[in-house]
């Protein structure tokens, strides 16, 4: 998606070879129209799937699900990180650990919103390790609901997780996917296929 990645070439922040910061528009402040160009393309990839449900967790997630489930015009639901004080009957929960923040977390959706005959689809803003999206496959088929795709912000190709949940058979829609971030510079999986160098 050509804007995004024009966005993230003026406003992404390359923190280290493996992250990169994208807080004014994605996971800080947040673009309005850019996440509305995003549902837009999202809705537009998955707009044949039969889609029930849009499933994310919070926070930088539900932004571009939000936009992405009012395209599509069905419901949108976030997988909370920590129990809210309202949650209490038919919680599904399911472990998480994040590689990057060496951290593990319970994550929970209440079985009220997602129901056996959904059809989910997965949107969050990074695909690194997986671990996030195989903790939202793993809530909504425990609710029994089928997952009929995955749709990310920003795939981080260099890492494994697109190739885990491709390989598991779920169809992964990234939006921009980044070759490399080494020495500072951004290239796009597409640039490193044609041999393209942004210096
Ligand atoms: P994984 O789910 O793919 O395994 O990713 P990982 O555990 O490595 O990521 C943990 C958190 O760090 C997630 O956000 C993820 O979106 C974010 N993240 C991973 N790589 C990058 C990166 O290069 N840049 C940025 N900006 N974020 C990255 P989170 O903790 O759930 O945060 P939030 O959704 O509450 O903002």
């Amino acid at each position: 998606m050509k804007l995004l990645q024009q966005k993230i070439r003026e406003e992404g922040v390359v923190l280290s070879d493996s992250v990169l910061k994208v807080d004014s528009f994605l996971n800080h402040g947040v673009d309005p129209q850019l996440m509305d160009a995003i549902g837009e393309e999202f809705s537009k990839r998955f707009k044949d799937q039969s889609i029930t449900k849009v499933l994310t967790i919070e926070s930088s997630g539900i932004a571009p699900a939000l936009m992405t489930s009012l395209k599509l015009g069905i419901p949108m639901v976030f997988a909370r990180k920590k129990k809210s004080l309202t949650q209490s009957d038919g919680l599904i929960t399911s472990k998480v650990y994040s590689f990057t923040k060496r951290e593990e977390n319970t994550i929970s959706i209440s079985s009220q919103y997602i129901q056996t005959g959904d059809r989910v689809l997965i949107i969050d803003d990074f695909l690194a390790n997986g671990q996030a999206a195989l903790g939202l496959i793993d809530l909504a088929e425990q609710a029994g609901a089928e997952v009929a795709g995955i749709g990310i912000v920003i795939e981080k190709s260099f890492q494994d997780g697109g190739e885990i949940l491709r390989q598991k058979g779920f169809r992964v829609e990234s939006l921009a996917e980044l070759h490399s971030l080494k020495n500072g510079r951004i290239t796009y999986k597409e640039e490193a296929t044609a041999g393209v160098n942004h210096s």
